[in-house]
């Protein structure tokens, strides 16, 4: 649905002094994107026409985070209250719109009680919680037809308010034709000595409106993140969601409480992910797909049957389908890896080309090579594609067999089918066919050599 005029305005220019941090609190992250981005992509898909954010804290570093979004910023010079921070976002407002209010540190917004509270007619809505533990927010004062009265906050609240449980979430949806009226009637006459959004609550009250309420019971989605223990709780209730909705696409997770995903990942049918794996930007894993425990994969994708083995490192690389890659592998940037391909432990894949059904599978350093199909790249094989200043590639054609301990000097082509013996180093192209050695020759033996003791 599409709300008519719907301008959204998100306060985000408090310092957020509980998480001791220099970083503005906005910006800390939860699940590998700034507290601010999760509003602003929740807030995005309601199609708002104007989006505005409040900003003071931390200056421009807030508004910096987000030069690619289509948002009007507004500097909160000093955080004089929610109400004074309003104020400064009313000018760029619609005449005729309504306007949604949300809170930058209050991340896991749930879109739906956003839609519900919208729809209501009346000129404020409040987006409310019950709360067993109440304290820290205002209260939602109601007479004994159950009408909203007030809002009180809880350092102005008497004993019996602060009895009360149902609290304002923050969440707000207002008329735009009476906030600037109300806005500019607020005082900074109570407990802390802040112009209090809250207080428009009782003045539409006043103008004999009625004030209707949401009551959400998605706690999660409407708490704010004040302290590192808040981003570490928040996280973990992401995160569990999250993992539930791979668990409903088809994945099997070996413990959905040890999975973290910092970005989105898909997945096909039948993929299995251990313990401890951590996935970061995009990332599709598919058909079949089974990944050992402890590894980071990111911005990268895993085609069907493949299987990556333990403590694997995957950054920007492409693995197609039925490979074998780890444990303790690492592929980095631009790493392609063919059908059917092998890459063992301890070998390193950069900017790369490995062809079907080659095998790089012990202790290797591969970087600007590509190498074609059927390759076997024997333990210990370095491509030496770096003198220091500037970087060269090494071709290695189909069917080659290069022996262990090889150092491939770049530029260099080893042709099809050419084999290199062990231990060489190889500084010039190999012909195709061919059997290509270059090692010391004089292997001699000591009669009568005896190990050094120790003194
Ligand atoms: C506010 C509400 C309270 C509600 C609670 C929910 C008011 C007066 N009180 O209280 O009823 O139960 O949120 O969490 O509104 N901010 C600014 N500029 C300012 C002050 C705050 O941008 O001058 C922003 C903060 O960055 C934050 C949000 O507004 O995102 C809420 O501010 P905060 O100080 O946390 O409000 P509370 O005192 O918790
Ligand atoms: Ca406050």
């Amino acid at each position: 649905m599409i709300i008519k005029n719907l301008n959204i305005v998100i306060l985000a220019a408090g310092k957020g002094t509980r998480m001791q941090s220099v970083i503005p609190k906005v910006l800390h992250r939860l699940a590998g994107k700034p507290l601010l981005a999760h509003v602003i992509d929740a807030a995005k898909t309601l199609n708002p026409s104007k989006m505005v954010v409040v900003y003071g804290y931390g200056g421009d570093a807030v508004p910096n985070a987000f030069t690619h979004e289509d948002i009007t910023w507004v500097e909160q010079k000093e955080q004089l209250g929610t109400g004074h921070a309003m104020l400064q976002a009313v000018p760029h407002l619609d005449d005729d719109g309504t306007t949604l209010i949300l809170l930058g540190d209050v991340p896991l917004l749930n879109l739906q009680s956003c839609m519900s509270l919208l729809e209501k007619p009346e000129a404020l809505g409040l987006l409310t919680v019950s709360k067993q533990n109440p304290t820290g927010y205002g209260r939602i004062v109601r007479n004994h037809q159950q009408l909203i009265l007030a809002i009180v906050e809880h350092k102005d609240a008497t004993d019996t308010q602060k009895a009360i449980t149902e609290v304002n979430t923050g969440i707000i949806a207002v008329n735009n034709k009476n906030l600037n009226a109300w806005l500019s009637k607020l005082s900074n006459h109570n407990a802390q000595g802040e112009y209090y959004l809250t207080d428009i609550v009782a003045m539409a009250v006043n103008d004999g409106l009625n004030v209707s309420a949401e009551i959400t019971y998605d706690e999660a989605s409407v708490e704010g993140v004040n302290s590192k223990a808040d981003l570490a709780s928040l996280e973990r209730v992401y995160q569990t969601r999250y993992a539930a909705s791979l668990m409903q696409a088809g994945a099997t997770l070996a413990d959905p409480n040890r999975i973290d995903v910092r970005g989105s990942l898909t997945v096909g049918k039948d993929v299995e992910i251990d313990v401890g794996c951590v996935f970061e930007g995009k990332v599709a894993l598919g058909d079949g797909v089974r990944i050992g425990p402890y590894c980071v994969i990111k911005e990268s994708s895993i085609g069907a049957e493949s299987e990556i083995a333990a403590f694997t490192h995957i950054d920007q690389a492409r693995v197609e389908s039925g490979c074998r890659i780890g444990p303790y592998a690492r592929l980095r940037p631009g790493a392609e890896i063919a059908d059917e391909a092998h890459v063992g432990n301890f070998v390193e894949i950069k900017n790369s080309q490995v062809g079907s059904n080659s095998k790089v599978n012990h202790l290797s350093y591969i970087g600007d090579a590509t190498i074609g199909k059927n390759v076997n790249i024997g333990a210990g094989t370095i491509t030496c594609n770096y003198d220091g200043v500037n970087k060269y590639k090494t071709v290695i054609e189909d069917d080659v067999f290069i022996g262990s301990d090889t150092q491939l000097v770049a530029p260099v082509v080893i042709g099809e089918g050419a084999t290199i013996a062990a231990g060489s180093t190889i500084t010039k192209n190999a012909p195709a066919g061919q059997l290509t050695i270059c090692r010391a020759k004089d292997q001699k033996s000591i009669a009568g050599w005896k190990r050094p003791i120790k003194k």
